[in-house]
């Protein structure tokens, strides 16, 4: 049986990875520093290992007898990153610098790592291919593109999947893994808590868009595992690949209020405000990469991730 080391594997994503490679026998060491993940997400079957990434002894414990590595653990808020960018230099790439060091000590020559579109910073173009030029604008994306660098420098058999915008939940047979972050920025967790009292804000409405608000592509939690899980199998040996994980199509914030009222059969009180700052207008994957490689395509539409996040909010 394969035993995989998953860091972050408390974290929104981590935790419903490692439920996912539970249900599919593989054997699940999580290493979590608990700093924004949850005890209480891990799967029962799997081991917590409570530790750093910046604790080089520590990740040689939890690395030992894996024969692969999903890394999900780092600081992942990009407003948060302008305010600490040396936070982000420290845990992200710094950390993962140990986890390569720790995953050389052991042996273990199989990586997936999650990284994310902030390394390509305001397209030229969309869809976004992995060719495209990656020249993130926050702190975030620039520690995410970072480590994509020192992965493809230590040579070992890896891929990084860079995520677009991840959205709905899984149910785990600890219940629904969700998005537990405060405050929260995410588009759909905030229309899903909009109210009356609290309306949503919809940040900028005039936007070079076909209705003047943002555009993103919407992947559910889901199919991103299924694709690590294909990633994992499919690997080259010693060689570094970037796949983009999205839907392939973008939704306006409009069009996932409409969704959502759909979804939910009520309105979704909403307000125009202000830009934020350091978005992009359009952000779409290309995933012709993705479908070749993995011969991965995403099942879950858009009405399934309001619908799933729905729940997974009822904890
Ligand atoms: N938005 C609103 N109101 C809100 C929240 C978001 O209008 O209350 C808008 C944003 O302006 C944006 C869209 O909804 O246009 C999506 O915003 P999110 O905050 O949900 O997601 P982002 O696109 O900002 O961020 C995502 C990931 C980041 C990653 C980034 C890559 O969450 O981790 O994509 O660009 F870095």
């Amino acid at each position: 049986m394969t035993r995989i080391l998953v860091t972050g594997g408390a974290g929104y994503i981590g935790s419903t990875a490692t439920a996912i490679l539970c249900d599919r026998g593989y054997e699940v060491v999580v290493f979590d520093d608990l700093s924004t993940g949850h005890s209480d997400s891990v799967d029962a079957r799997a081991t917590l290992a409570i530790g750093s990434l910046l604790d080089p002894d520590a990740l040689r414990s939890a690395a030992a007898g894996c024969q692969a590595v999903i890394h999900f653990a780092g600081k992942s808020l990009v407003g948060e990153s302008v305010e600490k960018p040396d936070l982000y230099r420290h845990v992200n790439i710094d950390g993962s610098q140990n986890l390569l060091d720790a995953m050389k000590i052991h042996g273990i020559d199989r990586l997936v790592f999650s990284s994310s579109a902030a390394t390509y910073g305001q397209p030229l173009d969309n869809p976004i291919t992995e060719e495209s030029v990656a020249t993130p604008t926050n702190p975030y994306g620039a520690s995410k593109l970072s480590v994509d660098n020192l992965i493809a420098a230590s040579g070992i058999s890896a891929i990084s999947l860079r995520y677009f915008n991840v959205a709905g939940s899984h149910q785990g047979s600890n219940g629904w893994l969700s998005e537990r972050h405060d405050p929260e920025t995410h588009l759909i967790p905030n229309v899903l808590k909009s109210s009356v009292e609290n309306p949503l804000k919809i940040f900028g409405t005039d936007w070079e868009t076909k209705d003047g608000t943002c555009i993103r592509d919407y992947v559910h939690v889901v199919d991103l595992i299924e694709a690590h899980i294909l990633a994992l199998k499919n690997l080259t040996p010693h060689q570094h690949q970037i796949i983009n994980l999205g839907s392939g199509s973008g939704y306006s914030v409009r069009e996932v209020i409409s969704a959502a009222e759909k979804v939910l059969g009520r309105t979704v009180p909403a307000v125009e405000s202000p830009r934020r700052e350091g978005d992009p207008a359009t952000l779409v994957a290309s995933i012709k990469k993705a479908k070749s490689i993995l011969n991965w395509q995403p099942e879950r539409n858009l009405e399934a991730m309001i619908s799933d996040t729905a729940k997974s909010q009822v904890r």
